[in-house]
């Protein structure tokens, strides 16, 4: 799909309007009242996300037009206009239109408005199809024609420009973790990253990924552990970038993103049951979503210098499999007894937290579908955040606001680390009090790699993944939470 701009109502295409609830003209056409008239008449009431498909028979701006509510003028938001423009899309779609326009509503500033428009429907006009066999009689969109006055098309076209990034980086993200896991073993995601990292390279993107044996070297006992069970072999990245136009050794605020790249999750031999493995392969959403920040780093430039760092491996129940009470000793030294094989992703982040701790960032968030409690917790469409510095929750809260993905800040009790006391390691990789604050138990543990760093873990099992299309959402991987992370760099 492509966002074009113009000046002028195109007559022959479908063109999109937005109205809000109890208005007497579409947004941006005061003159045109008998449009909301006829649609009032079949019953539209604007109400949010919904929609009427009108052909007005004179005086109409266009043949066909496809009006779309958004709701209470008082209370408009982003992503109510985000989600609008991805029912608008559908909206379009479902009636084979292969071009449309669309009215900016001039309700926000331009260049906000055109970037969330952008966003709403370039995200609802994804598909996953490549394992497809055509559909002959199924019309896509190809072209979206945004209509803003004269006067702001350098803002508009700023907004288009910043939406299309934020987009390619989700979908980016979406496909990698749409695909079958026996097709994107850890190589292969090592392979992308180095092709992340050739097309960054002029803005000062460079990248390592560490085979087997070097992982051996660096004595990452945890992420070699949960990766014995598994005829693939495991993966350590690190990409990083510093902006080309830095002085050498000069002093850039700098952070560290943390992602967990398990490719299939198993559970190893705490084996899961069959149910729970159908979505197993999206649980490198973590690590998909840095690359996705990545992938777009050359567009926006941002001004402080990130790592990527991601541990990625299969968590698999081969024959050489770690077992339930087997110690690993994670490359910060500490020992870990393992007695579930299933909790493998604060294992692998063990090692790759204490690796970013040496890198010595002055942040570092995490990203990991690390707990179904977390999906029992806030349900399929919040993330849980769990850390040790207020403000950096407070700076990914803000970037949050602007990308309409959803957090909530969770609790790191205390009292509760005593349920990881073992009496022959150091930690227990679960807690001896089941089936209580899960998502919490996850977060303390990883606590205890970060050597008191700023940080900031970020629990995705929920929202990285979706079992339905729901507004500009497709079912499977969504990219969550790659947009906030993009927004949250920049404002930096
Ligand atoms: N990858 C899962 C968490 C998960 C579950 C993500 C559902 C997305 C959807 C994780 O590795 C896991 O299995 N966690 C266990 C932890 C438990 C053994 C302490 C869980 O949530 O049951
Ligand atoms: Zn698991
Ligand atoms: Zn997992």
């Amino acid at each position: 799909m492509k966002i074009s701009l113009v000046t002028s109502i195109p007559k022959s295409q479908s063109l999109i309007l937005f109205a809000f609830e109890k208005e007497k003209a579409p947004c941006a056409l005061p003159k045109q009242a008998p449009l909301i008239q006829q649609a009032a008449s079949e019953g539209f009431k604007a109400k949010e996300c919904s929609g009427a498909i009108l052909h007005p028979k004179s005086g109409s701006p266009a043949k066909q037009v496809i009006l779309v509510g958004l709701g209470d003028k008082s209370k408009l938001t982003g992503e109510k206009l985000r989600r609008a423009a991805a029912a608008a899309i559908k909206k379009a779609q479902s009636f084979s239109q292969k071009s449309v326009s669309l009215l900016l509503p001039g309700t926000l500033d331009v260049q906000k408005e055109s970037q969330i428009i952008s966003e709403g429907c370039l995200l609802a006009g994804y598909r996953f199809d490549k394992y497809k066999s055509p559909d002959r009689d199924e019309v896509l969109i190809k072209n979206v024609d945004l209509i803003a006055p004269q006067k702001v098309l350098n803002e508009a076209r700023k907004g288009i420009r910043f939406g299309q990034i934020l987009s390619d980086a989700t979908t980016f993200v979406r496909d990698m973790v749409n695909e079958p896991p026996s097709n994107l073993p850890p190589s292969k995601i090592g392979e992308i990253a180095k092709e992340i990292a050739d097309r960054g390279e002029s803005v000062g993107i460079t990248v390592k990924v560490f085979d087997k044996s070097q992982i051996e070297e660096m004595r990452m006992g945890a992420l070699l552990g949960v990766n014995r069970g598994s005829a693939e072999p495991p993966v350590f990245i690190h990409l990083h970038y510093r902006p080309q136009q830095a002085k050498p050794g000069e002093k850039l605020k700098s952070i560290a993103l943390v992602g967990k790249g398990i490719t299939f999750d198993s559970g190893g031999l705490s084996l899961k049951p069959a149910q729970s493995m159908e979505t197993m392969k999206m649980d490198m959403a973590g690590a998909a979503s840095i690359l996705g920040v990545f992938k777009a780093i050359p567009q926006i430039k941002p001004k402080i210098e990130i790592h990527g760092i991601l541990a990625v491996t299969e968590n698999m129940p081969g024959g050489r499999a770690y077992k339930p009470g087997d110690v690993l000793q994670a490359m910060n030294g500490k020992s870990i007894e393992v007695l579930n094989t299933d909790a493998e992703g604060r294992l692998v982040l063990s090692d790759a937290l204490a690796y970013a701790v040496k890198q010595n960032p002055d942040a570092i968030v995490d990203l990991a579908t690390l707990t179904g409690a977390c999906i029992v917790a806030l349900g399929s469409l919040v993330a849980g955040a769990m850390g040790n510095d207020d403000d950096l929750f407070k700076a990914i809260q803000k970037a949050s606001e602007e990308s309409g993905e959803k957090f909530w800040q969770m609790p790191l009790v205390e009292e509760y680390r005593d349920g990881l006391k073992s009496p022959i390691a150091d930690i227990k990789n679960i807690s001896s009090v089941r089936g209580e604050a899960g998502s919490l138990i996850g977060g303390l543990f990883l606590k205890e790699f970060v050597g008191g760093k700023p940080w900031l873990h970020l629990d995705i099992a929920g929202p990285a993944w979706s079992d339905k299309e729901f507004h500009y959402l497709s079912h499977g991987g969504t990219g969550f939470p790659t947009r906030t992370l993009i927004h949250y760099l920049i404002n930096q």
